[in-house]
């Protein structure tokens, strides 16, 4: 990879192990009850690694052993979406029902959220009738207006900035198929979107190295990458920034892309097909990658990012990252509502 055309950030090495065992050491006693989920970058390591547990704990009691978890039963959560969405309502929706809960679907048109009442006042409403609120909006500060005034859990359901809970599904899929996270490197080609932000905000965390490559003038939000730098020095992982897609490839475990046109920027899709040539993943790209190298995408997928070849390869985890969107936002919800330690041994992350 080219020096010319790569910017890399922290040492990766020694320190990656000693970090793994540190946090692996007493994640019984982690707990995230009562706190809000914006962002991960609020969440220690141990805090991520905990959730991820507690998500991969439930899908083997509850799907391969067939087990009864009713964690949640009574609680109900509000559910606002201020755009559109399959997964992340499906998931949380037949996820919070199979712990014995009761979700309640909110669209634009049905809440007065925005419209006739404040933030604030919806806020102060909601928590009175409810344990926890996710919410998928157009603007971030709506969901900080929204958790300041409640006085239950409040989980972003993706905001213009970020999308953590996409992020939690990514990396319990990489570390089912690989066994374990610390020293992968992923590598973003794409948009300098929410997901790209809430990567970044983790993967250092999770020592998982990360290769960015973004068309010039979509680069991530610049305070992002700065957090993510020292994020990166911290944990003792790398992260490299370039616009030359074919460099971020070589040699990368995972592969990852999102649309190039998120929600709200419809108007803007000429330009950005434009703009974003030869940024679609493609199957010579996985041929510089590692030889057991992986794809992931958090869908809706369009045609343009991947090809086919790419997409519908035995390599790509597309599908097992969509199902893994309802173990992980189940994970989560117990983990934010409940004390609930997990009954099967913690993964290796
Ligand atoms: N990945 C994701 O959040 O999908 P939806 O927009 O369908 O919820
Ligand atoms: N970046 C995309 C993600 C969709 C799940 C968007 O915000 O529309």
């Amino acid at each position: 990879m080219s020096a010319k055309h790569l910017s890399r950030i922290g040492l990766a090495g020694n320190c990656l192990k000693t970090f793994q065992r540190s946090i692996l050491r007493g994640l019984s006693s982690v707990s995230v009850k009562g706190r809000s989920c914006l962002t991960l970058k609020d969440f220690s390591p141990r805090e991520i690694q905990k959730i991820l547990w507690v998500s991969a704990d439930l899908k083997e009691r509850i799907k391969r052993e067939k087990q009864h978890v009713p964690l949640l039963r009574g609680k109900s959560a509000a559910l606002i979406f201020e755009k559109r969405s399959t997964r992340t309502r499906m998931s949380t929706e037949t996820g919070l029902a199979l712990l014995g809960g009761h979700p309640c679907f909110l669209a634009p048109q049905d809440i007065h959220l925005g419209v006739n009442e404040t933030c604030a006042d919806t806020a102060r409403v909601l928590s009175g009738m409810c344990d926890l609120v996710l919410a998928r909006v157009q603007r971030h500060a709506t969901l900080e207006e929204l958790q300041k005034a409640s006085s239950v859990p409040v989980v972003n359901g993706l905001s213009d900035l970020y999308h953590p809970i996409q992020i939690l599904a990514d990396f319990l899929t990489l570390q089912e198929h690989y066994g374990s996270l610390a020293g992968l490197t992923l590598c973003w080609i794409g948009d300098g979107n929410n997901v790209l932000h809430s990567f970044m905000m983790t993967a250092p965390k999770l020592g998982v190295h990360l290769k960015i490559a973004t068309p010039k003038g979509y680069e991530p939000n610049q305070s992002i990458v700065q957090e993510a730098e020292q994020l990166a020095r911290k944990h003792g992982s790398q992260l490299w920034l370039t616009q030359d897609p074919t460099a971020a490839a070589r040699d990368s475990d995972v592969l990852v892309t999102d649309t190039w046109v998120s929600m709200g920027q419809e108007d803007e899709k000429e330009k950005r097909l434009r703009d974003f040539r030869g940024f679609r993943v493609s199957a010579q790209m996985t041929g510089t990658a590692r030889p057991d190298w992986t794809f992931l995408h958090c869908l809706p997928r369009k045609k343009e990012e991947v090809d086919d070849e790419v997409f519908y390869s035995p390599r790509s985890l597309v599908f097992p990252e969509a199902e893994n969107r309802k173990w992980t936002i189940m994970g989560l919800m117990a983990s934010l509502l409940t004390d609930y330690q997990p009954q099967t041994p913690v993964p290796k992350f």
